[in-house]
């Protein structure tokens, strides 16, 4: 069973004593600025989440529940896709399975909680209308999949990730949360906060990336700049750290898989980054679909209930994902519908998602004594809850207005902050002989690629209202830039996964014809997201075929990538002189490439996942556990962890990205000894070596060398973005603690005093390396 305390006292809200209630219909009171969004002042400068205070007892809601009839409870407990205003974009398998009509006949009868990705004033106002009209009148909560924007598009996740930029996140979420709530959303599943590790996995797009520290940091961003310190704020969502819990490690990356974690990797490596979301105020969180060592995670009463209640004290709403309680019929956990939603339910999964299993069973199951009544009252009381810490009780019609869909949508100010993303989120993997940046004159250019002037694939997965017709493409971008905007000639040369006839052909007379060829290839946007895993994580061979045959000419060849995941290059791709890692960056594509492409932004982002030589090495990442058999560099040693055919090291490591400047990393000091309870100081200072201004992201990493549990062998723990002059210095402070040293023993988290080294790098592979005592 459950252990909810159910007491209203207990749960947490954020303050709801913030600045006075803007006008949502008039722009200019709201508190949105293009300083607020454009500022790139501190992370955090001047900004806290009020503490979990408890809530006021709340009458209303009390009353409220008194009067509900079991169905109406299962109601609350129910949500359904928007039928009156589908997405374009369907994401979902039968992701509108009811009629508009029969879904405001379900809304008035009581038997719906919730919506979810829709969007629109209109259809908006119809909804709550028919949940004023319902006999208790409980309004409606609006959700959506706002991943990486909405309207305006950011760059994935997983490129943003690259930036190290805090301050960036929760600024991109800020906006995207602007957006939201102006076509009539409260609520976003997001951020994903799944730490992935098998780039064949389609969903690494939508996260961090593969390392912790880096996840959790960027989760804290994204919970703060989605729902701000004051939910009640109409600009505001509140958000829903996904998928809880393990999703990114399915087996192979095959989507939807089962996951078998060991307790260690389960609470070093997955979990802390839901940990940090909830502690820094997130409202909800969401099931997933896996199983966790044979229990699926949407009836997973351990992980539900006695980690995320009990011992972690969450005391936010859960929902499953998408009919993930009726599929642990499928999963072989419930026999039928009934015993699937009493599962489901008694694990700790408050609202169900799509597939009506609350509406049909829950009353039946309390009718039948399988099923306390408290229980169902206490999830109910989550849900009004979260429509109280919105206050959507004191005003239904929050975030619905016709005016904020109009000016608060696709603002110049957001437009510019997805310019800013874009650039910060563009790894320069590689410059040979600095053919990067080009001159504003380079000569003639010949963009080959399936992506030159493309529009449709410049928002990536997730990007259900993104208008193509303001997306700004590689070649506008470009031509943009040029003295001579004739110098550029675009050929497609493929398609995406199919030759074109004559194409290889047109492309290698315009590469001749040039005097500099860029290639534009890599992943459509429908190869990554949802259900989309790759058995091989490579350029799609008609593209390759295309990259050979332009490289022969012996142009000097630019690779920009288009990818959702890291990508094992091959051939005349990974042999060019420069690439560029531009992953889905959004509206402003065009404009971000261009920019670094002529200089305007020294490129700063590092990876965020590792690039591997093959497919065939995922799961592929840096932090890895040392073996009783490493293999020396070269990896030519048989009897040594490695494969035949490739050396251990990455192609590309995580932290990996260069400037259009250089770095030098001196002086590195490290304190002597880490008590319990105080800190080691790490300084190190950080020299600009180059000729123009630059930002570089320095990075600390530990390994604690020997163990009673094998350790990781480097572990990033903080890092830091920092701009300098030519020739500048600044010297990088950074502060560790035991908590930095602990990991999961036999009897919970736990730390091995003895000697732990560090390194103060600018990727996961170099750097200045010392070491500190830590004490028993
Ligand atoms: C299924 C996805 O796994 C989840 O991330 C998403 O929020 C829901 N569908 C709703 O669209």
């Amino acid at each position: 069973m459950r252990r909810d305390k159910g007491c209203i006292g207990r749960m947490f809200a954020l303050n709801r004593h913030g600045p006075k209630r803007p006008d949502k219909d008039n722009p200019m009171t709201l508190p949105i600025s293009r300083r607020s969004l454009l500022g790139a002042g501190g992370a955090f400068a001047g900004f806290a989440l009020a503490p979990r205070a408890a809530f006021a007892e709340s009458d209303r809601i009390e009353t409220l529940i008194g009067k509900m009839t079991l169905a109406e409870k299962a109601g609350q407990l129910s949500c359904f896709g928007d039928a009156i205003r589908p997405p374009r974009v369907p994401f979902n398998p039968n992701a509108v399975s009811s009629s508009a009509a029969a879904q405001i006949a379900d809304i008035k009868a009581g038997k719906i909680g919730m919506l979810f990705n829709g969007v629109g004033y209109s259809g908006a106002k119809r909804a709550q209308q028919a949940a004023l009209e319902s006999r208790l009148k409980i309004p409606l909560v609006f959700a959506g999949d706002v991943i990486h924007g909405l309207a305006t598009v950011f760059p994935i996740p997983l490129a943003e990730a690259g930036s190290f930029d805090l301050d960036l996140a929760e600024r991109t979420a800020r906006a995207a949360a602007l957006e939201a709530t102006a076509v009539g959303m409260h609520w976003t599943f997001a951020p994903m906060v799944d730490i992935a590790r098998d780039e064949r996995w389609g969903r690494v797009s939508e996260g961090s990336g593969e390392d912790t520290w880096l996840g959790q940091q960027m989760a804290v961003a994204r919970v703060r700049g989605f729902q701000g310190d004051d939910l009640t704020d109409p600009t505001r969502v509140a958000c829903c750290p996904k998928h809880f819990a393990a999703y990114g490690a399915v087996q192979g990356g095959m989507e939807y898989n089962t996951v078998d974690l060991s307790m260690e990797t389960l609470r070093e490596v997955h979990l802390p980054p839901f940990k940090s979301a909830f502690d820094a105020g997130a409202a909800t969180t969401m099931s997933a679909f896996n199983d966790l060592n044979g229990v699926p995670a949407s009836g997973n009463h351990w992980l539900l209930t006695e980690l995320l209640r009990d011992e972690w004290h969450f005391r936010g709403l859960v929902v499953s994902d998408y009919t993930a309680d009726k599929e642990l019929i499928a999963h072989g956990y419930a026999a039928d519908d009934r015993a699937a939603t009493r599962k489901a339910f008694t694990a700790g999964v408050d609202m169900s998602m799509q597939s009506g299993l609350y509406n049909a069973w829950l009353p039946d199951l309390v009718e039948k004594g399988d099923v306390p009544v408290a229980e169902v009252d206490a999830a109910v009381r989550r849900v009004l809850m979260l429509k109280e810490q919105l206050g959507l009780f004191d005003d239904p019609w929050r975030s619905i207005s016709a005016k904020a869909e109009k000016t608060h949508v696709a603002m110049p100010a957001t437009r510019r902050l997805s310019r800013e993303a874009g650039g910060k989120a563009i790894v320069l993997l590689k410059n040979d002989n600095d053919l990067l940046p080009l001159s504003k004159a380079p000569g003639k250019i010949a963009l080959i690629g399936p992506f030159g002037d493309d529009k449709a694939n410049l928002a990536g997965p997730w990007a259900f209202m993104n208008d193509e017709s303001i997306g700004v493409d590689i070649a506008s971008g470009i031509r943009a830039r040029l003295a001579d905007p004739a110098a550029l000639t675009v050929v497609k040369g493929a398609e995406v996964d199919k030759t074109i006839p004559g194409g290889i052909d047109a492309a290698v007379a315009a590469a001749q014809a040039a005097d500099l060829v860029i290639l534009a290839i890599g992943e459509s946007q429908d190869m990554s997201g949802e259900a989309q895993a790759r058995v091989a994580i490579v350029v799609p061979a008609p593209q390759q075929a295309l990259a050979e045959a332009v490289a022969a000419t012996g142009k000097p060849v630019i690779v920009l990538l288009k990818h959702g995941r890291a990508l094992a290059l091959q051939g005349a791709v990974k042999d060019a002189p420069a690439i560029l890692a531009c992953w889905f960056l959004g509206s402003e594509t065009g404009n971000a490439v261009a920019d670094v492409l002529f200089g305007a932004v020294n490129p700063s982002a590092k990876l965020s996942v590792s690039f591997p030589h093959y497919s065939g090495q995922e799961p592929y990442y840096y932090n890895h556990r040392p073996t009783g058999r490493p293999a020396p560099d070269t990896g030519s040693q048989e009897y040594k962890a490695r494969y035949r055919e490739t050396k251990n090291e990455a192609l590309y490591p995580f932290g990996h990205g260069l400037s259009y400047t250089s770095f030098a990393l001196t002086a590195l000091e490290v304190g002597a000894t880490l008590t319990p309870t105080g800190s080691v100081p790490v300084t190190a200072t950080l020299t600009n070596t180059g000729t123009r201004e630059g930002t570089e992201i320095v990075q600390l990493y530990i390994r604690d060398p020997v163990a009673i549990r094998t350790r990781p062998i480097r572990q990033l723990k903080r890092f830091e973005r920092i701009t300098l002059a030519p020739g500048a210095s600044k010297q990088v402070a950074f502060t560790l603690t035991r908590n930095d040293l602990l990991f999961w023993g036999d009897k919970g988290w736990t730390v091995d005093p003895g000697t732990i080294d560090v390194w103060v790098a600018t990727s996961s592979v170099d750097g200045l390396q010392g070491n500190f005592e830590l004490a028993a």
